[in-house]
C-alpha cells in the first residue's frame, strides 16, 4: 500500500508512513515532542492530538479526521473515564490512512510547558529530573528463573528503551508485592534515566514536589504537580527557630553558648518542614508517597541547620562555609517524611553571607542571561545584592540591621493589620495622612475610623517608616544632613523637641505614633549600609549607572519604590525599571524543582559569580559616609528630577 504524507504542527517536522502506523509511532520516528506515561496503553491521555485541515508549507493536506481510523474501543473507554475535549484523539491509538496534518497542543509536549509566562523574564520548560513510567512486567518463570528487578529492568528497556538501570534500596524492599498486586503492571519513578526512586501497583497518574523557601522569620512551600509544573497547593509557618534568636546572629550566638544548640534548631526546623508537608499534601489531596522530591533555597545559617551542621564558622570572619556546592539527598536523611526514597536538591550557596536563597533568586531573575546591568536587592536584616549581566555577576551582603523590618524603630512593627504603610506629609502645613494596613481609606477620608475600628492604628511597618521619612525630607521636616529640623516647630506642632531632639508626630492619639531623630538615624544607617554594599559592586564592575533593578523578598514587595529613592536606599535608575521580584527565591526553588537543566545552570552561575567581601573593602566606609546623606552627599539621582 502506498504511503501517507504527516506533517505535524506546531513543529513543522513531517516525513511519509505506511498506512495502518500509530500517529504516536510516526511521531517518535520524527522526533515530535509527544508525552507519555502509560506507553502507548490508552491509559494516561498525555498524548492526545488534534487531527486537522488545511495547508502548511508546501504540503498541501487535502482531508482530516477520515484520514485516521475510528475512534477506537480504547479511546471510547479512556474518553468515557476521564473526558476528551472535542477533536482530540490518542495519538497512539489513533492510526494513519491517508495524509493528514496533526497538531500537538501544547499540554502533550513534554518540554514545552513552562514554569511561569512573565513578559519580562525568560520561560522555565518543565523537564524535571523524576519521570514516570507504566510498564507491564514479564511473570516469573519456573523454566527461566530470573529475578522481579531483572524483569522490570527489561520491560522497561523494551517499553521505554531505558538503559542501565538501577534501583533504590527502600524501593526494591517493596518491589514484590507492588508486582503482584496489580498483575505485573506497574508505574515507576525514575531519576535522570537511571535510578528507580519509587512504584506503585497499576497506573499512576502523577508525581509532586515541593519547593521549599526556608527564610528565617517564614517557611514558605509549595506543592507542584511534576507534569504540569501548577502549584497545587502552597502554605506557609513562622520558623520554629526564632524562639532561640529573632535574626540569624542571635540564632548563632545560641548555639556558640548552648552546647547543642544547634541540634535543638534542626529538629525545630525539621519538625516544622514534616508538619508544613503533611498540610500542603492534605491541601492537595495526595499522599505523602506521592510526593517523590524537593527543593530548598534559605540563607547559608538556615542551610547549614536544616543540614544538621553546626553554623558557628558563619558567625564570624571568614564566614566559611561547610560547603557551597549544591546538594543531593534523601528526604529521609533530614527526617522528612515523603516517598520512602524521595530526593532532595539544595541550590548552592555563593558565599558566607549569600546563600542559597540568592542563587534562587538569580534563577528567577536571569541576570545572567541578559545584557542589560541588572541590580537585585534582597532586603532583610542583611542585604544580598547581585549586580551584573551575562558577562560578569558580583555579589556581596551588607549588614542593613533590623531597621527595614521596623525593628528598633520607636513606633516601627511587623506588617499586621493596623501598620502604617503609606503616607503623605503636606508641605505647607506638614500634616500627615496615611494609610494603614487593612483599610483601603486615608486617615483624613470619611469612615477611616470606622474602617480602622478592630485594629487601631498601630505602629510603623518597614516600608511605611521608609515612606514617612522620604515625605518628612521632601517636605523640608528632614535636613540633607537627616537632622530634623527644629525651625519647623514654629510651622506644625507635629514637630515636637523632647529636650534633646526633635520629634515628628505622626498620631497623637494613644499609642502615639512618631519618628524620632534616632529612628532617623537607623534607617540612615541601614540604607547607607545598603548603598554602599550597591556602590562597591558598581564600582568593581565599572558602571555608573544600572538598567534596572529587581527588589526581593517581602519587604522589596511592599516598598514604594519612589522613597527608596528618595531618601537614597537604592541607585538612581528609571523608576519605570525598578520592579518587585516577590518571591524570587522560592520561584528560584520551583525552576530547580521542575527542570533539570535549571540546576545545571544556576550550578554554573554561582560558581563563576565573583564575591565580594565589603568588610574588607577600603572603599566600603568612603560610600557609607556619603550615603548617610539624604539622598546621597555626592551622587546624583537624575530620575528623581523628572
Ligand atoms: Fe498513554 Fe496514549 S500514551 S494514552
Amino acid at each position: 500500500s502506498k504511503d501517507a504524507h504527516i506533517v505535524f504542527t506546531p513543529s513543522g517536522k513531517h516525513g511519509d508512513f505506511p498506512i495502518g502506523t500509530p500517529v504516536l509511532t510516526a511521531a517518535r520516528n520524527l522526533g515530535v515532542d509527544i508525552d507519555s506515561v502509560c506507553g502507548g496503553r490508552g491509559i494516561c491521555g498525555r498524548c492526545q492530538v488534534v487531527a486537522g485541515e488545511g495547508e502548511f508549507a508546501k504540503h498541501k493536506i487535502v482531508s482530516s479526521c477520515t484520514n485516521m481510523t475510528a475512534f477506537s474501543s480504547v479511546e471510547e473507554r479512556y474518553a468515557s473515564k476521564k473526558g476528551m475535549k472535542e477533536g482530540r484523539r490518542l495519538s497512539c491509538q489513533a492510526m494513519i490512512e491517508g495524509d493528514l496534518l496533526i497538531d500537538v497542543p501544547a499540554e502533550s509536549q513534554v518540554h514545552k510547558q513552562v514554569v511561569r509566562k512573565r513578559a519580562d523574564v525568560r520561560q522555565i520548560e518543565i523537564d524535571p529530573p523524576i519521570q514516570l513510567h507504566y510498564v507491564e512486567v514479564e511473570e516469573p518463570d519456573m523454566h527461566h528463573p530470573s529475578g522481579d528487578l531483572e524483569r522490570l529492568f527489561s520491560a522497561l528497556k523494551a517499553q521505554w528503551g531505558l538503559t542501565d538501570l538501577h534501583c533504590d534500596l527502600r524501593t526494591l524492599q517493596t518491589l514484590q508485592p507492588i508486582l503482584r498486586k496489580e498483575k505485573w503492571k506497574v508505574t515507576v519513578a525514575v531519576e535522570n534515566q537511571k535510578t528507580i526512586i519509587a512504584l506503585w501497583p497499576g497506573f499512576k497518574e502523577k508525581g509532586y514536589g515541593i519547593a521549599v523557601d526556608l527564610g528565617s522569620t517564614t517557611i514558605a512551600a509549595h506543592l507542584c504537580d511534576l507534569q504540569t509544573g501548577n502549584v497545587t497547593a502552597s502554605s506557609g509557618i513562622m520558623n520554629p527557630q526564632i524562639r532561640f534568636g529573632e535574626d540569624l546572629m542571635s540564632r548563632v550566638s545560641y548555639v556558640m553558648m548552648n552546647p547543642g544548640g544547634d541540634k535543638e534548631m534542626t529538629t525545630a526546623v525539621r519538625e516544622s518542614l514534616d508538619t508544613l508537608i503533611g498540610v500542603v499534601a492534605d491541601e492537595g489531596g495526595i499522599e505523602r508517597s506521592d510526593i517523590l522530591s524537593m527543593t530548598f533555597v534559605g540563607n547559608p545559617v538556615m542551610h547549614h541547620l536544616l543540614l544538621g551542621i553546626d553554623p558557628t564558622e558563619l558567625g564570624g570572619a571568614p564566614f566559611a562555609l561547610t560547603l557551597n556546592s549544591s546538594i543531593h539527598l534523601y528526604a529521609s536523611e533530614l527526617d522528612l517524611n515523603i516517598s520512602p526514597d524521595g530526593r532532595v536538591y539544595i541550590l548552592p550557596c555563593i558565599a558566607g553571607h549569600v546563600g542559597a536563597d540568592t542563587a534562587g533568586v538569580i534563577l528567577s531573575e536571569g541576570p545572567h542571561l541578559q545584557d542589560e546591568i541588572t541590580l537585585i536587592c534582597d532586603v532583610g536584616t542583611n542585604a544580598e545584592i547581585v549586580l551584573g549581566n551575562r558577562d560578569r555577576l558580583l555579589a556581596c551582603s551588607s549588614p542593613t540591621g533590623p531597621a527595614f523590618e521596623g525593628a528598633q524603630i520607636t513606633s516601627g512593627q511587623r506588617a499586621a493589620p493596623g501598620a502604617i504603610e503609606r503616607i503623605r506629609v503636606d508641605p505647607e502645613t506638614l500634616e500627615p495622612r496615611y494609610r494603614v494596613i487593612g483599610s483601603d481609606l486615608w486617615s483624613d477620608e470619611e469612615g477611616f475610623a470606622e474602617a480602622t475600628k478592630s485594629s487601631g492604628v498601630t505602629g510603623i511597618c518597614g516600608s511605611g517608616i521608609i515612606e514617612a521619612i522620604g515625605e518628612m525630607f521632601l517636605a523640608g521636616i528632614i535636613q540633607t544632613d537627616g537632622i530634623i529640623d527644629g525651625s519647623k516647630a514654629t510651622v506644625s506642632p507635629r514637630v515636637q523637641s523632647n529636650g534633646k531632639t526633635f520629634d515628628y508626630i505622626i498620631s497623637d492619639k494613644e499609642p502615639i505614633i512618631k519618628v524620632t531623630q534616632t529612628d532617623v538615624r537607623a534607617i540612615q544607617l541601614a540604607k547607607a549600609a545598603l548603598y554602599a554594599g550597591v556602590k562597591l559592586l558598581m564600582e568593581k564592575l565599572d558602571v555608573t549607572t544600572v538598567d534596572r533593578i529587581q527588589l526581593a523578598g517581602a519587604f522589596g514587595s511592599h516598598i514604594d519604590v519612589k522613597y527608596a529613592m528618595v531618601i537614597g536606599l537604592i541607585p538612581d535608575c528609571d523608576l519605570e525599571r525598578v520592579k518587585s521580584a516577590g518571591n524570587a527565591a522560592g520561584t528560584g526553588a520551583r525552576i530547580a524543582l521542575l527542570n533539570k537543566k535549571a540546576r545545571k545552570e544556576i550550578e554554573n552561575v554561582v560558581s563563576k559569580v565573583e564575591k565580594i567581601e565589603t568588610a574588607v573593602e577600603p572603599k566600603f566606609q568612603e560610600h557609607f559616609v556619603n550615603a548617610m546623606g539624604m539622598p546621597n552627599t555626592v551622587d546624583e539621582f537624575v530620575n528623581l528630577s523628572k
